[in-house]
């Protein structure tokens, strides 16, 4: 859009380009500094510009695009078609480094602690005298926002955990035990299940779903928050992807890839105003400040987990039935990706229900049960991803574990599709 409002003209190129590219680099004097005269970027675009100004000039070109990079000849102004900030540009970094200390000439001082301390100053100043709660998910997100916002406001703090009857297996004990045992914090603890799950019978629809739940989660809060007095604000542990990903940077529109339902227009209904404090940091950096304010390691390399939770882990409807096959094959696989000693290499790992029945033979009977298909990527940022090459002896103990220990599955499918085009998520 920068290159437009210059007088480029934007085309929607026949052929988009999607993933690893071959980039070749014209002008190594700024932006591709130190870097091979041809690098591997990360393309993700149907539109392109095609014809720019006089004024710029083309600094690196790809097989469809002519420019890949491009700069203006007075106004040091630089754009890329590519996407440096993911891991799948490996050089990607360079570029940025290049950009913050030669072009802009930024001196790099920033450190994760001094940011701790203007996060918990800024903090202090938004919230005053005033009451916070914050849900307590069992993420690494919520978690690092709640000893953030502890640290800033002590026991105005109020922590919430609501059991949306969508969590995996033994997890809601598994974050009242950490919790009382890691914060020293008002916890409260709502079983809200059968209020969750009693308004998403026969639904089907992925938005839907996660529009439900964010409603129902929103109800919940209000309902236990009204049990505190004088509650002002609400803490969320909203990271930068999540903004990116649901609204422009700029607050206009944008094509909505999911409604991750703890961002977007719902606060307004709340009644409280918004605490975010992790609303500029990636996933990485969160777990930098968890690791610097003392969270424990399982809290903070433990995969993330979505809002919806395993609502848009069961393709279409949701039963007790399917969330109790869905949950039993989810421990198995993460039990024998752990065994392996794989767990932490890997980003993200689940299972996923699929509402498709299959032939099988059990014993000497013909059976015909359903599908789980296994899930687990490696990325820094989730906003690309590769699907990890899981050792066969892995994939095979899972797949037979589950196979016989799962009643309801007959076959276990292996996911190998990356983002884009494909997301994380199978809904
Ligand atoms: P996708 O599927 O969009 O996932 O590639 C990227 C990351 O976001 C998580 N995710 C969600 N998190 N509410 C959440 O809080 C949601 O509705 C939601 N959908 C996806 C996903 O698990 C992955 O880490």
């Amino acid at each position: 859009m920068g290159s437009q409002i210059l007088g480029a003209e934007i085309k929607s190129s026949e052929n988009r380009e999607y993933g690893k590219t071959k980039c070749t680099i014209k002008d190594h004097s700024s932006l591709f500094a130190s870097l091979d005269k041809t690098i591997n970027v990360w393309m993700s675009h149907g539109d392109q510009a095609m014809e720019m100004s006089d004024d710029f000039q083309s600094l690196a070109y790809t097989e469809n695009c002519p420019y890949a990079a491009a700069r203006h000849n007075e106004k040091n102004f630089y754009g890329v078609q590519f996407h440096p900030e993911v891991t799948h540009t490996p050089d990607g970094k360079q570029i940025m480094k290049n950009f913050l200390f030669k072009i802009c000439e930024c001196s790099g001082d920033w450190e994760m602690s001094s940011y701790i301390k203007r996060t918990i100053k800024d903090i202090q100043k938004q919230v005053g005298n005033e009451r916070v709660i914050c849900g307590l998910s069992g993420g690494v997100d919520s978690a690092v926002a709640a000893a953030l916002i502890y640290n800033a406001i002590g026991n105005r703090l109020s922590c919430i955990f609501v059991d949306n009857g969508l969590l995996r297996m033994n997890e809601s004990e598994r974050v009242i035990e950490t919790f009382k045992k890691n914060f020293k914090v008002d916890l409260h603890f709502v079983n809200a299940s059968d209020r969750f799950l009693g308004k998403l019978s026969g639904v089907i629809d992925p938005e839907q779903k996660r529009k439900i739940i964010g409603h129902e989660f929103i109800d919940v809060f209000k309902d236990e928050a009204n049990k505190l007095a004088d509650i002002k604000y609400l803490a969320q542990g909203t990271l930068y992807p999540d903004i990116i990903e649901s609204v422009s940077a700029h607050g206009g529109p944008t094509a909505t890839i999911k409604s991750h339902h703890n961002v977007g227009a719902l606060p307004a209904e709340l009644g409280f105003e918004l605490v975010e404090p992790l609303k500029e940091l990636f996933k990485d950096e969160v777990r930098k400040m968890g690791s610097e304010l003392g969270l424990p390691d399982d809290i903070i390399w433990r995969h993330p987990f979505p809002g919806p939770g395993l609502a848009i882990r069961i393709i279409g409807e949701i039963t007790q039935d399917r969330l109790e096959i869905l949950r039993y094959a989810d421990e198995i696989m993460i039990h024998e990706i752990k065994s392996a000693g794989l767990y932490g290499e890997i980003a993200q790992a689940f299972a996923v229900f699929l509402p498709v029945s299959t032939v099988g033979v059990m014993g000497d009977e013909r059976s015909y049960e359903n599908v789980i298909a296994l899930r687990a990527v490696e990325t820094t940022d989730f906003m690309t991803a590769d699907w990890v090459k899981l050792p066969y002896e892995v994939l095979a103990s899972i797949s037979s574990r589950i196979i016989n220990e799962v009643r309801g599955v007959n076959r276990v499918v292996y996911d190998i599709s990356s983002k884009p085009p494909s997301t994380i998520e199978w809904e």
